[in-house]
């Protein structure tokens, strides 16, 4: 049960954030080229791709920490230091992209439909750093599942 439930879990993490880090690391340059071409419908379109990878990844992407949690059930590991931290990291990263990220995205997208798009530079720099802390959370998270600090069990 427990290799079940860790390779979904795996599984679920390579499918639902590969897609999510892709696309929102793509959506800043394509918007800074959809605000160099104003009216340009196929960078409107690219940007519209862009936003909903990124909505509906993050949405499969809830599946992560449900199977994380019943991978840590039957492995009898929940009170461990390593999972604690790694629970806090997903959550803050779940965090940046539900509240930060994909507002973001879709006021910038919002914006250039109605043909009031923010600022050419500062909008596409503030994406990037968003992209960027999200990147980092969860490749931090997954350091932690992989090495396990103070974990007796595994590699
Ligand atoms: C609340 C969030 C999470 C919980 C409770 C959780 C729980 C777990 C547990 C219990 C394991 C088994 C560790 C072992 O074999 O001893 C595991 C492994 C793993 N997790 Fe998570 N996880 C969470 C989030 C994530 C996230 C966000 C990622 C990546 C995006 C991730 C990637 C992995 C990977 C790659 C492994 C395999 C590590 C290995 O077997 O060497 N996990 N996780």
């Amino acid at each position: 049960m427990t290799k079940l439930f860790l390779c979904l879990h795996v599984l679920a993490a390579v499918v639902a954030v590969g897609p999510v880090t892709v696309a929102a690391s793509m959506f800043p340059p394509a918007l800074r080229r959809a605000h160099q071409a104003p009216g340009d419908r196929d960078a409107l379109g690219t940007l519209r791709l862009l936003h909903r990878i990124c909505r509906v990844y993050a949405a499969v992407g809830a599946a992560v920490p449900v199977l994380g949690f019943a991978t840590a059930g039957v492995m009898g590991v929940m009170g461990s230091a390593w999972l604690i931290a790694s629970t806090v990291l997903t959550a803050a990263a779940a965090a940046v992209l539900a509240l930060l990220l994909l507002p973001a995205q879709s006021g910038e997208l919002d914006a250039l439909q109605d043909g009031t798009p923010g600022p050419v530079l500062r909008a596409p720099a503030r994406l990037a750093m968003l992209t960027g802390l999200f990147n980092l959370l969860w490749a931090t998270v997954t350091v932690l599942m992989i090495v396990r600090p103070g974990s007796t069990t595994g590699a």
